[in-house]
């Protein structure tokens, strides 16, 4: 089968790639070796920048996140016993972020592409990748026990961290692996309860960290920094409900029962070049943050924007030159969010050994941030993301 682009990974990245080419008039078939039921059950955050809504909405799949993810027009940091509000519709000029699940935005991005006649295989197994350095690529696997190959003008790597499409560029000549691994993890829990605030609450304690997030009026997520290798055993209902009230330091948390408890990793990585001949990397194949910044799904989004154009133009024209640029072009943004999310990341977390100057420096960081409203606006622009063009 011949086909223009051929995609490896149907998550985010994969998924709207293949729509925002649809919308110019270039075809793609999506492959997975996940069904397409642990796709859209695989319950994962998910907090949309400004821009990734607007995308999603001009784009025409944009109904259901605006009937029913939350806008949050602010987050609150806290110190000290006191929160400090950022505003991110007075900072930033009316912007904010939508709290709607990632499998949410799959299943929109899924039911799309199959209402206009999109090739996603599911399930598939065996993928090989073959010929990238050539003019004619091949992506073969195998569907319900039978092989097949797709010959591809291009290829695009959107198989999430796990990639084995990023193996493809040589290392270490061209590819380098930045890799920043942090001394800590996020233990992350839902519980069946009432909201305990309207907004996010990222607060800094000398206990370490603590998230109070959201995921519907009665289903609420909370995070706390624990050691990497804490198990979810080591931490009791109430040792939870403790800590997080320690940790919140005077803010109200509402508790109820805890029905999952999960550790998540905390790694940064960058992946450059995001190319290789005619493979181009997008979303976590090529680089991951660590969920402080709340980025990840945006990135992905953000560099599909960027990939989507520059793969239009080589097919409309035969042009190269954007296709070329592409990692030149989408590569400022990733470094971008990955000094935000470390940013957050180092103002809010305890670091091993922290000493009374860490903490100190740290607060009155956050006292910096906070006082002023250059850095108020500093915070607020880089958690709302920055525009697209
Ligand atoms: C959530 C996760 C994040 O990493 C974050 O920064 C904000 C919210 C969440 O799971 O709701």
């Amino acid at each position: 089968m011949q086909i223009q682009v051929g995609i490896v990974g149907a998550g985010p990245a994969g998924l709207m790639l293949s729509h925002l080419l649809h919308q110019h008039g270039v075809d793609s078939v999506v492959i997975d070796t996940r069904s397409r039921e642990e796709i859209e059950g695989t319950i994962r955050a998910g907090v949309l920048e400004q821009s990734s809504v607007d995308l999603m909405t001009e784009t025409g799949v944009g109904d259901r996140v605006r009937q029913l993810g939350m806008v949050h027009e602010g987050i609150e940091l806290r110190f000290c016993g006191r929160g400090h509000r950022i505003d991110f519709t007075d900072l930033t000029g009316g912007r904010g972020v939508t709290i709607y699940p990632q499998h949410e935005v799959l299943k929109d991005l899924i039911a799309k592409r199959l209402a206009d006649g999109g090739d996603i295989r599911f399930g598939v197994s065996g993928v090989q990748v073959k010929g990238i350095t050539g003019d004619a690529p091949t992506i073969g696997f195998t569907q319900d026990g039978v092989e097949q190959e797709l010959t591809c003008g291009l290829v695009a790597g959107c198989d999430g961290s796990r990639t084995m499409t990023r193996y493809l560029i040589p290392s270490p000549e061209p590819r380098q692996d930045h890799f920043r691994q942090y001394p800590f993890a996020w233990f992350g829990i839902l519980a069946e309860a009432p909201r305990s605030s309207d907004e996010l609450i990222y607060a800094h304690h000398r206990n370490g960290f603590a998230l109070i997030s959201t995921r519907s009026a009665t289903v609420q997520r909370h995070y706390l920094q624990v050691e990497p290798n804490d198990n979810v055993h080591d931490w009791s209902d109430d040792r939870i409900w403790q800590e997080l009230r320690t940790r919140v330091d005077g803010a109200e948390i509402k508790e109820g029962p805890i029905f999952s408890k999960s550790v998540l990793p905390f790694r940064s990585f960058v992946c450059e070049p995001m190319q290789h001949g005619r493979l181009f990397l997008a979303g976590d194949a090529a680089h991951t943050v660590p969920p402080t910044g709340a980025k990840g799904m945006n990135l992905a989004i953000a560099d599909v924007h960027v990939l989507s154009r520059a793969m239009t133009r080589f097919f409309a024209a035969g042009v190269r030159t954007a296709l070329d640029a592409y990692t030149d072009t989408a590569l400022p943004r990733v470094w971008r969010a990955q000094h935000f999310s470390w940013w957050m990341t180092s103002m809010l977390h305890r670091m091993p050994e922290a000493s009374g100057f860490d903490l100190n420096r740290q607060i009155a960081e956050l006292d910096t941030v906070t006082r002023s409203r250059a850095g108020r606006t500093l915070l607020a622009e880089n958690y709302v993301g920055t525009p697209f063009d």
